[in-house]
């Protein structure tokens, strides 16, 4: 059979259904009813249909279009197959087949059928972590940074990224009136200050923290790895893991639903931490391995000098208030551990100056753990440098500047550092 001949065919197969073929007539049965199909040309072979007759005569049987034929007269009397009426949605001028869900953006949509049987489209309406509104407006009316559609983020809900992609519970009030560490020293600041190029192979590397409200954990971790091998000058430089706090931290915490800090200081503070090779972060709240009166050689882990075998603990946290007396701190001891609040346009930022715009301004947000890891001035544009947990491909490889001295976005308003145990041995290289 050539194509030319199939297409005829075909062509002609349409034409009769189309011709039969009345999509607003009710499907019948007619004359499937009595399988009466009468020939030639009989008037009292019909059926009620609405409030006319429809017939089922062989005078139907021609390939002249014409609608007093019964809808089911070429399926019944000729074996034509009648093309099935699927109802669908129609929205944005788009077609939507009727049981099937589809996604705009985090909210599902489904094209139902309602009680009488007609398509009706529904969808859910949560705000969504990737707004469009937020690119175009934080882009477009010229701020200090840019906004970006990350495609890791696109199609989840923001509520859920408050819980999975921050972490840090709210502070109690007595954790709040922590008493702050005052310096007060009146003395020339660098206007540019880097811990990655003050302590080039000391400072741990940005974490991805996944789908698991973790910030706490690797905050803490972190700051807690940098300072050892700044104290220690390099003989305990090791990464230390979230994943202890994540899966031995339990009293009181909440895993991958967020942790208190002041209860995660005091655990590294007393039960003490372990390294990464030796509890590998898993972004999940695990089974704890380890023993409470534990030390790293019951764990199994290897330490970087044989005469460290306690894990890896640290003293009380200190807060620091000031805008200098946090810059005095780094300079002097390495990063600390910073809660700021996040509103829905920050996990847009890509680049520059993170200030809290106006775009997307909704009532959601939430509290993330960050490491501040120094500072610096853009054309007088003062800013911190700060380590994220959102891997490196989010903002400046991992990391984002955020203006500072104006307590932007509350990153001035709880802000500690501790002071990590070194080994005597290793004080004394
Ligand atoms: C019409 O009816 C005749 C005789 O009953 C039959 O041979 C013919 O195939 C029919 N035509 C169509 C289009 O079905
Ligand atoms: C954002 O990215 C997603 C895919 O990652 C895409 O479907 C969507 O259209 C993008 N939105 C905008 C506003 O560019
Ligand atoms: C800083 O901002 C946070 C929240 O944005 C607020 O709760 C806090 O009181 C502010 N602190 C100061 C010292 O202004």
């Amino acid at each position: 059979m050539t194509n030319t001949m199939r297409a005829l065919i075909c062509f002609a197969f349409l034409a009769v259904v189309s011709a039969y073929w009345r999509p607003d007539l009710p499907p019948g049965p007619y004359c499937g009813k009595t399988r009466q199909c009468c020939t030639d040309r009989q008037d009292d072979c019909s059926h009620q249909i609405l409030d006319t007759l429809c017939y089922c005569d062989q005078f139907c049987n021609r390939t002249r279009a014409h609608d007093d034929c019964c809808p089911d007269y070429p399926s019944v009397c000729l074996n034509i197959p009648t093309p099935i009426i699927q109802k669908t949605c129609t929205h944005n001028g788009r077609e939507y087949i009727p049981g099937k869900k589809y996604y705009d953006n985090c909210n599902a949509c489904k094209c139902s059928l309602d009680y009488k049987g007609e398509p009706t489209w529904e969808c859910e309406h949560d705000i969504c972590l990737m707004s469009g509104d937020v690119v175009y407006g934080v882009n477009q009316y010229g701020s200090s940074w840019r906004a970006y559609n990350y495609s890791e983020f696109y199609g989840k809900k923001l509520r859920d990224a408050l819980v999975y992609k921050l972490g840090t519970l709210p502070l109690s009030p007595e954790t709040k009136r922590m008493g702050a560490i005052r310096y007060d020293k009146d003395i020339p600041y660098p206007a540019n200050f880097d811990a990655r190029q003050r302590w080039p192979r000391f400072i741990s590397h940005v974490v991805d923290q996944g789908w698991c409200g973790s910030d706490w954990a690797v905050a803490i971790a972190g700051v807690a790895s940098d300072r050892f091998a700044i104290q220690s000058n390099g003989a305990e430089n090791m990464v230390l893991s979230p994943q202890i706090l994540l899966s031995c931290n339990e009293r009181g915490q909440q895993g991958c639903k967020g942790g208190h800090i002041d209860v995660a200081w005091n655990f590294a503070r007393n039960y003490g931490l372990v390294d990464e090779d030796c509890f590998p972060y898993k972004a999940s709240r695990t089974r704890c391995p380890f023993r409470p009166k534990g030390n790293l050689i019951s764990d199994g882990c290897t330490p970087p000098i044989k005469q460290r075998t306690s894990r890896y603990k640290v003293g009380p946290p200190g807060k620091l208030n000031k805008e200098e007396d946090i810059m005095y701190d780094i300079m002097e001891s390495g990063p600390v551990h910073a809660v700021m609040t996040v509103h829905q346009d920050f996990f847009h930022y890509r680049d520059g100056i993170y200030r809290r715009s106006r775009h997307g301004d909704n009532h959601l947000k939430g509290l993330h753990s960050v490491r501040i890891i120094g500072w610096g001035e853009d054309r007088g544009d003062k800013f911190w440098i700060v380590a994220n947990s959102w891997g490196t491909q989010w903002g400046e490889n991992g990391y984002f500047r955020i203006a500072r001295g104006s307590n932007e976005s509350g990153i001035e308003s709880f802000v500690v550092n501790v002071l990590s145990h070194v080994t005597e041995a290793a004080l004394k290289k």
